[in-house]
């Protein structure tokens, strides 16, 4: 497959002799589990279809009142009790899925969590967020503005589907993942590395919510209920995951000096099992050295680079000392990849 190169404006990181380094790891779950054969009673799909056309053979979604903040505060709350701190400088949480369109998330979790006062705000990059997320705590870390931030991915994308299209239903997932950035030594284990992040607005509608936001005033007031659900153009959708974030995570590693080979562990947004060979074939990376959860937890958007995360610690797959490449793409068109050698860490 032919992959255009990434342009970037460069990196600060580990310029400046002062990094953000990963000291916590929480997620959090909703414990509503919906399998694929739940699914098969009200869709014109199948277990089958869905397993080996995605991996994913089942997802959490949350109860009803339950909204993308509580779930935002239980990983937030677990991600601090990892790291075994009980204050930050700041709060960055990645969501599509909003608790409202205003105000922001952030500042009611950080609240519920005793943090205080401190700046909290939210990012809107889609299933890219946690990336986003990443650059943007770490970057305040980096200039001095922090030093120490929880960063967070949450989504409850079950408020959003259409629970008639199988085209989208079968494939998302509920949950919250979140990590505390601390300020540190480019060379300390945890440190980010670098980032290479990246949109492309010209194929905006192939992931969409259409109504909700300011454009929907010029719909009128009869707009169809429909147009609050989320749609998704899946087969372009899949061509332009494998083509971003494999140039992502290839401009990232030649920055990095890293051979394919020498990645321990690679963690790709966790869409499709399909995009995830396809990129470890596209990188040079062996497919078993991907990390992969959207079998248990389907695609949960910003909160899925975290989940992956923690699913690989738990599970053996990652451990202190490896090479980690994490890469994610989404709506907007966004994609973002980062890097870092695993910390001795617990995650909660
Ligand atoms: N059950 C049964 N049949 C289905 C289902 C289903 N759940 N969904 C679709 N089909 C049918 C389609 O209707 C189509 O039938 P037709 O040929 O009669 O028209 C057929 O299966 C093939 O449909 P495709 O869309 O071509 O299926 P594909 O193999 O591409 O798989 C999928 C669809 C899983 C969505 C895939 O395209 C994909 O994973 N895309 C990438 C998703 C992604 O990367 N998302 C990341 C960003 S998401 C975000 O930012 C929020």
């Amino acid at each position: 497959m032919t992959v255009e190169t990434t342009e970037h404006a460069g990196s600060a990181f580990g310029r400046q002799g002062r990094a953000a380094v990963l000291r916590g790891l929480g997620t959090y779950l909703p414990p509503r589990l919906v399998t694929n054969e739940e699914l098969s009673r009200t869709l014109d799909t199948s277990d089958e279809w869905i397993r080996t056309r995605t991996g994913i053979r089942q997802r959490y979604w949350a109860e009803q009142g339950t909204a993308t903040g509580d779930l935002a505060f239980e990983a937030g709350a677990r991600a601090l009790k990892s790291a075994g701190v009980d204050a930050v400088d700041a709060v960055v949480l990645a969501t599509s899925t909003p608790d409202h369109p205003c105000p922001g998330t952030a500042p009611d979790v950080a609240a519920r969590l005793g943090l205080g006062t401190v700046p909290a705000f939210d990012i809107a990059a889609v299933c890219a967020g946690f990336v986003y997320a990443l650059a943007s705590g770490a970057s305040m870390i980096v200039s001095g503005l922090a030093a120490r931030v929880l960063v967070i991915g949450a989504e409850t994308y079950s408020t959003i589907l259409d629970p008639a299209d199988r085209n989208t239903s079968v494939i998302f997932g509920d949950g919250a993942g979140a990590v505390v950035l601390e300020a540190g030594s480019p060379d300390d284990p945890g440190a980010l590395l670098d980032f290479d992040l990246g949109s492309d607005g010209g194929h905006k509608d192939l992931i969409t919510v259409p109504a909700g936001g300011s454009r929907q005033r010029s719909e009128g007031p009869e707009s169809d209920p429909s147009r609050f659900f989320f749609t998704m153009q899946g087969k372009q959708v899949f061509t332009h995951a494998v083509t971003r974030m494999g140039a992502s995570s290839a401009a990232l590693l030649d920055r990095l000096g890293w051979d394919p080979a020498s990645v321990d562990r690679f963690v790709g947004h966790q869409a499709n099992v399909r995009i995830l060979h396809a990129l470890s074939d596209h990188l040079g990376i062996d497919r078993d050295r991907a990390v992969v959860n959207l079998d248990q937890v389907g695609n949960t958007s910003a909160a899925s680079i975290p989940l992956a995360l923690a699913h690989g610690v738990d599970t053996g797959g990652i451990k202190a000392g490896e090479r980690v490449l994490m890469t994610a793409f989404g709506g907007g068109l966004t994609w973002g990849s980062t890097a870092m050698v695993w910390p001795e860490i617990n995650v909660v």
